[in-house]
């Protein structure tokens, strides 16, 4: 089945009850597990919004790598890149200028135009992801290809995030 007809917030609830032994992906890509809901409050400050965001991103990849993987689950794959893809193309505009948080480096607007790359390296890499997902005939691809999109998270959190 390509689609599955539950909606993303059952995949990730069931992901947050799997305990972690995947070491592709950084812990600190998958390490906050709190789902409730896939939209925002819409009163949210625009650092809640992006945390929020960053959470379903994280509990996604988790999805990826500890359930759908396994099960050759590919419509999962393909619904969980396309969820970080999304997001990774609405990033930047969730860092304007003055935005400052606990987890977010200065370095991001010193630098802003490296940030917005590192954005779409990740959103280009949850695209090619999701294509080959939706082809679902090349498991050893498609599990090479979440492997390097998990890369593109590490790769920005490596300059611009700050462990809490
Ligand atoms: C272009 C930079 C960038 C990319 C790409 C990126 N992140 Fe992040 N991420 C950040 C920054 C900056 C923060 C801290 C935001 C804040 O606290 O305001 C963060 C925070 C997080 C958090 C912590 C949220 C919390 O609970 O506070 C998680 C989880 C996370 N990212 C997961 C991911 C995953 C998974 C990917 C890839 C699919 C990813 N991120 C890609 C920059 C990035």
């Amino acid at each position: 089945m390509r689609f599955l007809a539950i909606g993303l917030s059952m995949f990730v609830a069931v992901a947050v009850s799997i305990s972690t032994s995947v070491s592709v992906v950084a812990h600190d890509e998958t390490s906050n597990h709190s789902h409730d809901s896939v939209a925002p409050p819409e009163n949210a400050s625009i650092v809640d919004k992006r945390i929020h965001r960053f959470k379903q991103s994280g509990g996604a990849i988790q999805s990826i790598f500890k359930e759908h993987l396994g099960a050759d689950d590919f419509g999962a794959i393909a619904d969980a890149a396309k969820l970080i893809g999304d997001w990774a193309e609405e990033m930047p505009a969730h860092f304007p200028a003055g935005s400052e948080s606990a987890g977010a480096r200065a370095e991001i607007w010193a630098d802003f135009d490296d940030f917005k790359a590192k954005a779409a390296d990740n959103a280009m890499a949850a695209r090619a992801l999701q294509k080959l997902a939706m082809a679902g005939t090349d498991k050893g691809a498609i599990a090479a290809a979440a492997k390097k999109m998990g890369g593109t998270c590490k790769a920005c959190h490596q300059s611009y995030r700050n462990k809490k």
